[in-house]
């Protein structure tokens, strides 16, 4: 039996519970990281080498914790980034994330490479809206592989719009799949063992073919399935054909978010997709403090949006102070869900939302247009 949920107080509290419901497969597909894991752990420990110089004596007895978001309002500064095949984590895979991010007004990005097609979760978004009488202000977002062929590339964005979704989020950082070392040794050991049926204990693991021609489930890539030919002449016939809020995912140099700016899309989300791409890249911090310093400007052209490590709602408030419109949180809510299902999703918001608020107050703001630079001491960062 599971440990009840109210004793998961941290949202890094799912990742033990959802260790021992995982299969052996899935654990290593949601842990594992690109090489030793340097920059996965860099995203998480580099947020604690910055701190805050907070306020006293300033009225925070009414409390806004909402941000807005390409044009809508969000319930809290942070979401849910796109993390594929859900269906590894729970039988109930990702419609039910959207059931319980729904039910708590928040934003949620569904990756292309999801177990159920895209309309079924839009559907399950739907439904919960229905059940609440219209009154979560939760969004769905959807996150683009480019698929090789552009009559698919094409057809799919068609869908992703007809079903509802309110942006596209284009990922850039997968011109190949990082080389995943825990991947690795399960693969090879399972190939010295042989043929043997694979008894998953939390559902499949499978991506649904109808909406995705994107990587398959435990690292191993599907032919054809991510252009490595993608180039920055490819958003343009991507911008048209979505017209509407496109954001590119993955950028990690001050020279790209120029071109974005460029380009002109409404947003970036600065991420090395939680260390599992390129080894020894910069912690999604880093950055965020480069464009501070290289290139601040960016942050009046476009929304900024950051992810990777964040794990506490100190954590989101840092990002917002640095510049951050808002930041996104992948694996603990993998884990949330593994482990309790929608009520674990609906919990690790809880968690965040309510450690996003506390802050706020010891910080001395009331809302979160008040957060300023000045706020937050970065100086052990910048002298390493
Ligand atoms: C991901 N990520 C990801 N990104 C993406 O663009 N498309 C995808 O399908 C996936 N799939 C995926 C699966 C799993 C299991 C993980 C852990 C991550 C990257 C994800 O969107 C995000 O960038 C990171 O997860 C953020 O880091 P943290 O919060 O997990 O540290």
């Amino acid at each position: 039996t599971l440990p009840d949920p109210s004793l998961c107080v941290t949202a890094t509290d799912f990742e033990k519970v959802a260790k021992d419901v995982l299969s052996e497969k899935s654990w290593v597909y949601v842990s594992s990281s690109a090489a030793s894991g340097l920059s996965m752990k860099a995203n998480i420990d580099d947020w604690s080498l910055i701190n805050f110089r907070p306020r006293i004596l300033r009225s925070v007895d009414k409390m806004d914790t909402r941000k807005s978001i390409l044009g809508s309002t969000s319930q809290f500064p942070f979401f849910v980034s796109a993390m594929g095949t859900l269906g590894s984590s729970h039988p109930g895979a990702e419609p039910l994330l959207v059931r319980g991010a729904t039910r708590k007004g928040l934003n949620t990005m569904i990756s292309t490479a999801s177990t159920k097609t895209l309309e079924e979760i839009m559907d399950a978004h739907i439904d919960e809206q229905r059940l609440l009488k219209n009154q979560s202000p939760s969004k769905l977002s959807f996150q683009l592989y480019v698929p090789v062929d552009r009559s698919k590339a094409k057809s799919l964005i068609q869908r992703v719009k007809k079903a509802g979704f309110q942006s596209l989020w284009v990922t850039v950082d997968t011109s190949t799949l990082g080389k995943r070392t825990a991947d690795r040794y399960l693969q090879a050991q399972e190939n010295l063992a042989g043929p043997k049926e694979t008894v998953l204990k939390a559902g499949t693991g499978e991506v649904n073919s109808e909406n995705s021609y994107a990587p398959a489930f435990g690292g191993r890539q599907v032919p054809g399935s991510v252009d490595a030919g993608l180039t920055w002449e490819d958003l343009d016939w991507i911008s048209k054909e979505w017209n509407g809020p496109l954001v590119l995912k993955g950028i990690q140099s001050v020279e790209d978010v120029k071109m974005a700016v460029e380009l002109g899309v409404q947003g970036i989300l600065l991420s090395n997709h939680g260390g599992r791409q390129i080894h020894s890249a910069p912690s999604s911090l880093m950055t965020l403090l480069e464009i501070r310093t290289y290139y601040p400007e960016a942050f009046d052209k476009l929304e900024v949006f950051v992810d990777g490590g964040l794990r506490d709602g100190a954590d989101v408030l840092k990002a917002l102070c640095l510049g951050a419109t808002a930041v996104g949180v992948g694996r603990p809510y993998y884990y949330a869900l593994a482990a309790y299902g929608a009520e674990g999703v609906e919990r690790c918001t809880d968690i965040l939302a309510e450690e996003v608020e506390i802050t706020m107050k010891m910080l001395g703001v009331s809302s979160l247009d008040q957060l300023r630079p000045e706020m937050i001491n970065t100086s052990r960062l910048e002298n390493e």
